[in-house]
């Protein structure tokens, strides 16, 4: 049906499918060495697999990982796999996502740390890289992969252990989409925790995750200041509302594996749009008709109806389980406390004709126009997207006006969260598209006369790959404010490793530029976030390299002063070390600025840009905003670039500007370290 479903929702069914199959029982312990501990070796015979066959391992069930599974593959169908040497252990190689079966490795002494390359399918219960113990077979730490083959790297602390005979165990329990896992490179001892460039890598993986609290610091993936799940998966923002004083934020969300599944509505709200308080999740939907059942709660807005908060949202209905039911309705749903929600009623049936590719994603707003309440829902048709428009007094009775704004066939074939405000005597629409298996947050400036949009002119909103299904919503103070989920459906989710995926952009305040774009700054309420003392460096000529400072969640606000800068490309490099950085290029005679992130580390490698235009005085201001696993980038005048980026190593953290020929001048440079965003209570 229409384009998401097609990566996410199979492999979901599938994974849900496979959760009805029992799990075998873990394999007999082995006997132990009788020589003891001093006899054992430091760590696992053919550790990552060189000698080109599974020499040193042993198949002890099943055919997942015949001989053919030790592979020489450098790329998949997306992109490299970032193994290690000549061969990897590619699950899928030896006989497909159907086979299953395990894989042992020599018997070693448990180190003090160990660490492996793991990619390929989430499944914690049936996908697995085990340590086991030999005396008793003890699984002392799993780990699963992330449903992608390029690999991560995980380290475990294995102190505990110290000394005991071990062995390391690789499991493929799973049939279907994603039923393979893949190992390459186990290390021990320092060479665990260090690379041989000798740079330390990050602690991922699943084992290093606090269970008990919600502890947001421990994991060097998570983004500091955005808003993320604490575990399972987030992705469209719903219901943006300042309500009874406090914003609301609430995420698409599946909570129970990092990917997308039966859509909940997660649910958090903050005195400042900017720190963020969780509250329980607002909207569940049924219970599925069977594990194949994706059925859920799909995106919508909020409106305060004279004191009660009432959200509009799309009820999905998964028809491979329930055949002949509409896919999509519209549901209300209302609130007198501001956190338990009345269940749904149904206020839209059955999507008008011409909606062939989908209808969803109600936007409620006052119409300033008729005074009416309106509604925006996404869809297309024939090739092309489409928002249609509704009317009502009353959120209950719904008359159909007609098809708000439809495009050219140029702009994808079905506008998905579609979102239409007045700004600055203009009215903007803003609607999300996938063309050409990318992901694109459009937006466009025109009129609106109560039932049709003109536009005036088209535009991208971010031209980073990180921003889509962007809401927004007029605060108290009368701001536009607006966030996105930033990520795409398309995007690689590393964070898979430690059990969550998806953030929401920092809210940002919309305004037109004096050309007539769509302008975008962060909310004032960012400056709360320091964290201590900035750096602040002011005219200077850099010439080569010169570092500002460093930190994994920092915000670096600079000037250039391109009038006084010789070199044709000035270059910021963040989260930069001597191995990995991702690096924002401007370059003078084009305006082009370039987030670049091939080099970032595990993520999406690719190069984002948009154009930036000098002020009057031939300077150029950047407000660069750095968190562990994101670069947001603003212009002064109004441009923006997203990207997610996820650095190997731990001294990946500078920020630091270079120069190739030429000099660059530095009117100013302030580096300030941002703390959490997250509120307790
Ligand atoms: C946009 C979207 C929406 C849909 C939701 C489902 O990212 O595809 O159209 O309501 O995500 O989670």
């Amino acid at each position: 049906m229409s384009r998401w479903k097609a990566p996410h929702t199979t492999l979901l069914a599938a994974a849900l499918v496979a959760a009805s199959i029992p799990l075998t029982a873990p394999l007999p312990a082995r006997a132990a060495t009788p020589a003891g501990p001093a006899a054992l070796a430091s760590g696992p015979a053919n550790p990552g697999f060189e000698t080109g066959d599974l020499t040193g391992w042993t198949v002890t069930e099943g055919t997942a990982f015949g001989p053919g599974a030790v592979s020489t593959a450098t790329t998949y169908w997306g992109g490299p796999f970032h193994h290690r040497g000549g061969h990897h252990l590619w699950g899928y190689a030896a006989a497909g996502d159907d086979a299953t079966g395990t894989l042992a490795s020599s018997t070693f002494a448990a180190p003090t740390r160990l660490s492996f390359l793991v990619s390929g399918g989430w499944d914690p219960e049936r996908l697995q890289v085990a340590l086991v113990r030999d005396a008793d077979g003890a699984r002392l730490l799993t780990q699963t992969g992330i449903d992608d083959e390029a690999y991560l790297r995980v380290v475990w602390d294995t102190t505990p252990w110290r000394g005991q005979a071990v062995h390391l165990e690789v499991v493929d329990r799973k049939t279907g989409g994603w039923g393979h896992i893949n190992l390459d490179d186990v290390r021990v001892g320092d060479a665990a925790a260090r690379d041989d460039n000798g740079l330390t890598f990050r602690t991922l993986g699943q084992a290093n995750q606090p269970t008990a609290t919600r502890d947001h610091t421990a994991d060097p993936l998570r983004p500091q200041f955005h808003y993320t799940p604490y575990q399972g998966w987030i992705n469209d923002p719903n219901g943006l509302i300042q309500w009874r004083g406090r914003h609301q934020l609430f995420s698409q969300h599946y909570p129970g594996a990092p990917k997308w599944g039966p859509m909940h509505w997660a649910h958090a709200d903050s005195p400042d749009a900017v720190h963020w308080r969780e509250l329980p999740v607002a909207l569940t939907p049924p219970v599925p008709a069977g594990p194949a059942d994706n059925s859920g709660i799909f995106s919508g807005s909020a409106v305060d109806d004279d004191g009660t908060l009432t959200v509009a949202y799309t009820r999905f209905t998964d028809t491979a389980a329930h055949p002949g039911a509409t896919p999509e309705t519209v549901e209300i749903a209302t609130s007198t406390d501001g956190t338990t929600f009345t269940s749904g009623t149904e206020v839209i049936s059955q999507p008008p004709p011409g909606s062939a590719a989908g209808f969803r994603d109600p936007k409620l707003f006052r119409d300033p126009v008729d005074g009416r309440w309106k509604m925006a829902v996404g869809s297309g048709d024939a090739g092309r997207g489409k928002v249609h428009l509704y009317a009502s007094d009353d959120l209950r009775t719904w008359t159909y006006s007609g098809v708000l704004a439809e495009g050219d066939g140029t702009t994808g074939t079905m506008w998905e969260c579609p979102d239409l405000f007045p700004l600055d005597g203009k009215w903007v629409l803003l609607y999300s598209t996938n063309e050409g298996g990318q992901s694109l947050q459009r937006y466009a400036v025109g009129t609106y006369d109560g039932s049709r949009f003109t536009a005036e002119r088209h535009g991208i909103l971010d031209g980073g790959g990180d921003i889509y299904a962007a809401q927004s919503y007029r605060d108290d103070a009368g701001r536009r404010l607006m966030t996105a989920w930033m990520s795409d459906w398309n995007a690689k989710e590393p964070t898979r490793i430690d059990g969550w995926a998806g953030a929401q952009a920092l809210h940002r305040e919309l305004f037109l530029t004096a050309d007539g774009r769509l302008g975008q700054r962060p909310v004032a309420a960012v400056d709360t976030l320091a964290s201590g003392p900035s750096t602040t460096v002011e005219d200077k000529t850099v010439q080569g390299s010169r570092r500002i400072g460093r930190g994994d969640a920092v915000r670096l606000r600079t000037v250039l002063d391109l009038t006084r800068t010789t070199a044709d490309t000035v270059t910021l490099r963040l989260k930069a070390s001597a191995a990995e950085a991702t690096v924002l290029r401007y370059e003078k005679a084009t305006g082009t600025l370039t987030l670049d992130t091939t080099n970032a580390g595990y993520g999406t490698p690719a190069t984002y840009t948009t154009h930036a235009v000098p002020a009057a005085d031939g300077t150029l201001a950047l407000d660069v905003l750095v968190d562990r696993s994101s670069v947001e980038v603003f212009t002064g005048d109004g441009a923006a670039l997203t990207a997610r980026a996820y650095p190997r190593y731990r001294e990946s953290d500078a920020v630091e500007f270079t120069t190739g020929s030429g000099r660059l001048r530095l009117k100013s440079a302030t580096l300030t370290p941002l703390g959490s965003s997250v509120l307790t209570d």
